[in-house]
């Protein structure tokens, strides 16, 4: 019994409150009501407004790439010191390296700059002796490795080689990819206009003197140095292709070393050739080794005037083959090392000089412990 009146008592207040249920159900449809109008003017504005981005694309994007470009101007810090690493692929960065202020009116103090370009397969095992080198002199230099593409450096933020590795490409030896990671290095440089000096080494390269003494050697040549030699023979004309003409003529075909430094306005001039790229990629394929013949060529015809014709960096090749002598730790001593600057006669300025070069390879790793031991006495840093 006390079920059913329960029940009962139930069945009675439920429709006591019917007309105030009835209420609750309504206003939940109104709510639904006004909820799907808004949602079908939303998908109204959202579908029509998405074809008009897609018809107004080009007009939509133009002011977003302007804004972002303009705050870029607006601060001229992020244009003469650009970010090493950045998106541009290497056509986009040639050409944008191949730009030049024509107004020699710095609205900064510009310091001249010696840029160090590193052209490896991944580690710098003479980075503590380089760190050596560079240290007190962070105003005059500026560094930019290049690795194969996958390399992931790892240099504490305190190191001088603290992200500076460019975006870089797989390299084969003596192909044009070669003259390819150089052309990268050199692009990637220029965009710092502060850099006046390229210095191209590997990572089996060490300086031979202080940095004060290096720079100073650098900045007062007349000359660029290139190597840049006329060689008879199997090695040297005998590399050169008759399809090169009329651009290249035997009587124009150089070979140098492929470690140089040039001036900002050779760099220039190898970052925008087109012409000569072509002939050497298409003419100049192993045996013609194109890192040791396109650019002294190619300076050798346009600027020969401006060129050392020597290189800065010292290479035993005494021994013949296809590669030069390599040195271990028995052989760093303090009478090798005292030799190498004045291992050969040359000119410099177009005097008779006794130091002919600045930096010297190849050493392997296995050279550091004694380099850094021998460094602040006989190399002087
Ligand atoms: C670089 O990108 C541009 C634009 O996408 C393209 O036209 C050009 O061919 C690319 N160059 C290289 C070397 O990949
Ligand atoms: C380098 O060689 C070129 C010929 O290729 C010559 O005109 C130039 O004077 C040489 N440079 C020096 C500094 O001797
Ligand atoms: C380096 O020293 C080792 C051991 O003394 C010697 O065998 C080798 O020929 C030397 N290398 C060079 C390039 O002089």
């Amino acid at each position: 019994m006390g079920m059913e009146e329960g029940l009962k008592e139930n069945a009675v207040s439920a429709s006591n409150l019917r007309p105030l249920n009835q209420c609750r159900t309504l206003l939940p449809i109104r709510v639904l009501q006004v909820f799907l109008l808004f949602f079908v003017l939303v998908l109204g504005i959202s579908v029509v407004s998405l074809h008009m981005i897609k018809y107004l694309k080009i007009q939509t994007l133009a002011p977003t790439i302007l804004i972002s470009t303009c705050d870029e101007r607006s601060t001229l810090e992020s244009f003469i010191k650009p970010s090493v690493w950045h998106s541009m692929n290497d056509s986009e960065l040639l050409w944008r390296a191949s730009m030049e202020p024509r107004r020699y009116e710095y609205p900064f103090k510009r310091v001249p700059k010696i840029a160090f370009m590193f052209l490896t397969k991944g580690p710098l095992p003479f980075a503590p002796l380089w760190e050596m080198f560079f240290k007190g002199h962070e105003d005059f230099y500026s560094i930019y490795v290049h690795t194969l593409p996958n390399y992931k450096p790892d240099f504490p933020s305190s190191s001088v080689f603290y992200r500076r590795q460019i975006p870089s490409q797989p390299v084969a030896w003596g192909e044009m990819s070669m003259c390819e990671a150089e052309r990268r290095l050199l692009a990637n440089a220029l965009l710092d206009f502060s850099n006046e000096w390229f210095v191209l080494l590997s990572e089996a390269c060490i300086p031979l003197r202080g940095f004060d003494f290096i720079y100073s050697y650098i900045s007062r040549s007349k000359y660029s140095f290139m190597g840049s030699a006329d060689k008879d023979g199997p090695y040297g004309r005998g590399r050169y292709s008759y399809a090169m003409g009329p651009e290249v003529q035997l009587g124009q075909w150089r070979k140098g070393s492929q470690w140089f430094e040039i001036n900002r306005y050779l760099a220039l001039d190898i970052v925008e050739d087109i012409v000569y790229y072509h002939k050497f990629k298409e003419f100049c394929r192993p045996p013609c080794y194109v890192d040791e013949h396109y650019f002294p060529t190619m300076l050798s015809i346009r600027y020969s005037n401006l060129l050392a014709n020597r290189t800065l960096t010292w290479t035993d090749w005494s021994r013949g083959g296809a590669h030069p002598s390599t040195f271990g730790k028995s052989n760093i001593t303090e009478r090798f090392l005292k030799k190498l600057p004045h291992a050969h006669s040359c000119f410099y300025n177009d005097q008779p000089s006794q130091v002919c070069y600045l930096f010297a390879r190849k050493f392997a790793p296995s050279a550091l412990e004694p380099l850094l031991k021998l460094a602040p006495k006989v190399l002087g840093y």
